[in-house]
């Protein structure tokens, strides 16, 4: 298999920084040769991807399943899930703030020829890997080989690389923090001392987890997560990032969680955070993406 970006899988790190820009009025097949100068960078890791009309652009990208966009999803009760759809995606993430903040610099002016930066957010580690919910975010993530299952397109077109959701949510962190643990616990579809899966009855059918949960002809439905904590105290939230080997997946899981889905739920999470951004990218592997920028 074609080799996949590495920053893609690097965990643990405490930092982080989500650049989302905007092409102009021209949608290039190559990209400045100062952007690629940013290929590879020791100052921690970098994932770079394109949206739909970008990846179809490029020279150099081979991007499956044509126009993969986001489309808003106007769910039950009022829920809805913006669409932002943007052009080229910046994953910044290691151990030191600054380098990521001098990195992020860089690829504005690098880029600013073809695009401009339309949303930034920084993330951080929030204590041992939790949500600002409280709740350990992770927890049943695909581990070792099965995180690139998961995440890389196996074969054909894009072998190698991999889609990905971007989507910023703002949490209600008052009104949630008024539920009793146990109410909360009900939300997540897990313990929030120690993350541990409620069974039974005791397990609501539009927890979270039972709204995530799914499987598709018999297979579990997996994508591999990287979000992290995001904003400050006003806008206080998730920036949800995750890879998957086909956007689909992530069209049944937003479907399954904003519903009416099949069985008539929505899950319960979305009475306490909103999102107010969406966008698929599409991360080519390591090589193709070098071979985007001009020599
Ligand atoms: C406010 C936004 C969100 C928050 C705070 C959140 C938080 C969590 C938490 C605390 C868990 C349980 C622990 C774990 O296994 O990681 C979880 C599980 C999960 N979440 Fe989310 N999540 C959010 C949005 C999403 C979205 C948008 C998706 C998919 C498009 C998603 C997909 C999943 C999946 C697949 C699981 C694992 C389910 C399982 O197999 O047990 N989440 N999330």
């Amino acid at each position: 298999m074609t080799e996949h970006q590495p920053g893609i899988f690097v965990e643990g790190t405490d930092h982080h920084v989500f650049l989302e820009f905007e092409l102009g009025a021209a949608v290039p097949s190559q990209l400045p040769a100062a952007a690629g100068a940013l290929l590879p960078w020791d100052g921690g890791e970098q994932v770079v991807a394109f949206g739909p009309r970008l990846a179809e652009a490029l020279s150099a990208v081979a991007a499956p399943d044509g126009d993969f966009g986001f489309r808003a999803i106007e769910g039950s009760d009022g829920h809805v899930a913006p669409a932002t759809q943007r052009d080229l995606f910046v994953w910044l993430h290691g151990a030191k703030r600054d380098e990521l903040f001098a990195q992020a610099l860089k690829w504005r002016e690098a880029l600013a020829p073809v695009a401009a930066l339309a949303a930034e957010d920084h993330g951080f580690l929030f204590r041992d890997s939790r949500d600002l919910t409280g709740f350990v975010d992770g927890t049943a993530n695909p581990k070792g080989d099965v995180r690139q299952q998961a995440a890389l397109v196996p074969r054909g077109p894009g072998a190698g690389g991999s889609f990905v959701l971007a989507q910023r949510w703002v949490h209600d962190l008052s009104a949630f923090a008024s539920l009793a643990t146990a109410q909360q616990e009900r939300v997540i579809g897990r313990t929030k001392a120690d993350s541990v899966e409620l069974t039974g009855a005791a397990m609501p059918p539009d927890s979270h987890v039972s709204r995530t949960d799914l499987k598709r002809g018999g297979e579990p439905l997996r994508i591999y997560r990287r979000s992290s904590p995001a904003g400050g105290i006003a806008d206080a939230g998730l920036f949800f990032l995750a890879f998957s080997a086909e956007v689909e997946r992530f069209r049944i899981l937003l479907g399954s969680m904003f519903g009416p889905a099949d069985d008539g739920l929505r899950d319960r999470l979305l009475s306490w955070s909103r999102p107010i951004s969406g966008s698929f990218y599409f991360a080519p592997p390591a090589d193709a993406l070098r071979a985007a920028f001009s020599a």
